[in-house]
Formats: C-alpha cells, structure tokens, sequence
C-alpha cells in the first residue's frame, strides 16, 4: 500500500460531518444490499465505512455476525444505541477505525462496503482490493456505489461530494480496481441499479447505484 493519508483530516472530517447533525444516513439499509446480501445465507461479515450502522443492524437481524468498521465514533456511538434498542448488540462488533490500516482476526463470509465514497484522502481501491483478502473460500464481497453524484449533492458535505468523475464508478472500473486474480474468483453481479429515494427537500428523485458482487470460489 502507498503511504496512508495522514489519519488526522479523515477522522477530523467524518467526526465533525457527524457531530454537526444526528441522524445524517436513513438508518435503513441500503436497497442494493438488501436485495443482494438478503439472499446469501448468514454467516460472519464486516461492514466497511458501516457508518450509523443501518446495514450492520439489517445483516444481524437476518442472523449475520457483524463487525462494522468506521473511522467515526461519533457515527458508531449511534449505530451501538440502535443495536441495544434491537436487541441486537451481541451480534455486532462496532470498531472505531481507519480502514486505510485497520486489518481483521479471521477470515468472513461476506465482506460489504456501501458508499464507501469520501471527499477527502481514501485510498478506496487499495482498501477494497485488501478487503477482499478477508473473504474466505466460499464467501462474497459486495460493493455498492453511487454511480452518479445525486442531484442535490452538487456541493454537499455528506460524503458525495468527491470532486470527479472517478469518484463514481462504472460496475467495470469497480471490478479493475478489485484486481481479481483469474483463479479463485467469479463476478456474480457487475451492474447499475436504478432506485427511487427523496431528496432532503422530499422531492423524489432517481438514483444510480453501482453493484458488484465477487465470489471468492476457492
Ligand atoms: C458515505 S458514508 C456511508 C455510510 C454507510 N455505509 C451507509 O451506507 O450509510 C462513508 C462512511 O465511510 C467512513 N469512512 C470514510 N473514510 C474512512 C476510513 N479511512 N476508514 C474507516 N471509515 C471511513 C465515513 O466515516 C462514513 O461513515
């Protein structure tokens, strides 16, 4: 891996990014992983960038065991209080840290990354590509993205706003920035997904969302 950016301004941006409003994401899961974890069979898996925890929470309800990783704990501090609300604390591990050196014990079945998208230094593919080392045989990893900048994030500081094209990637620049090997992997989804959601002024809007799913095969 290339020298990390300094740990300082990513924790510096997410924490104040959260501190300034409660409740930033939906704490829903997000639609793609829903469709696509929903039919995987539970197992062990991390959630990278888990945020305020909506994911997480969804793939423990569903019997999954979690470690959800984030540089925030502002972010993770809100995601622990909705686990104890489920019920659902024993099956999540919340680990405050930057993914950029952050590693895990053992190996997962599912490893998920879901707007996983920074506009400060996030050295993304190098960690996915890394990431993708924690799946063991058998396992998946799936990334969802924004495809496109959503309409009202022109200028946001909610983690849209990346500065260019390459912040969005097509299923195809997803799968080169994976760096499969031939053998031991096969794509199981590589596509753009278009969903309805509202915009903060609760207007609807469409979105497009990048979906990669690998399997690791041996
Ligand atoms: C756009 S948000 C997505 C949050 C969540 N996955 C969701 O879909 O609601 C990106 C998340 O990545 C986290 N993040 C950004 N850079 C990180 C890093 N280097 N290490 C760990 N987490 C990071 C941020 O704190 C933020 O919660």
């Amino acid at each position: 891996m290339d020298t990390p950016p300094a740990p300082d301004e990513v924790f510096a941006f997410w924490e104040d990014m959260y501190r300034a409003r409660e409740g930033v994401w939906s704490g829903h899961v997000n639609a793609a992983v829903a469709d696509v974890a929903g039919a995987l069979p539970p197992g062990r898996a991390i959630d990278l960038g888990a945020g305020e925890g909506g994911d997480a929470l969804w793939l423990a309800e569903r019997g999954w065991t979690v470690t959800g990783v984030d540089v925030s704990p502002t972010a993770l501090a809100r995601a622990q209080a909705a686990a104890e609300r489920a019920g659902l604390s024993e099956r999540i591990t919340w680990v405050a840290a930057d993914l950029h050196t952050w590693r895990p014990a053992e190996r997962v079945d599912l490893v998920t990354a879901a707007f996983f998208q920074s506009p400060v230094a996030l050295e993304r593919a190098t960690i996915l590509r890394v990431a993708r080392g924690w799946v063991a045989p058998g396992g998946h990893l799936l990334v969802v993205s924004h495809a496109a900048r959503p309409p009202w994030a022109v200028d946001d500081d909610h983690g849209h706003d990346g500065g260019g094209p390459e912040d969005f990637p097509t299923p195809e620049e997803e799968l080169v920035g994976l760096g499969l090997p031939e053998v031991g992997w096969e794509v199981a989804i590589a596509e753009i997904r278009d969903r309805s959601a509202y915009a903060p002024d609760g207007t609807e809007v469409e979105l497009s969302d990048t979906v990669v799913l690998v399997r690791r095969t041996s």
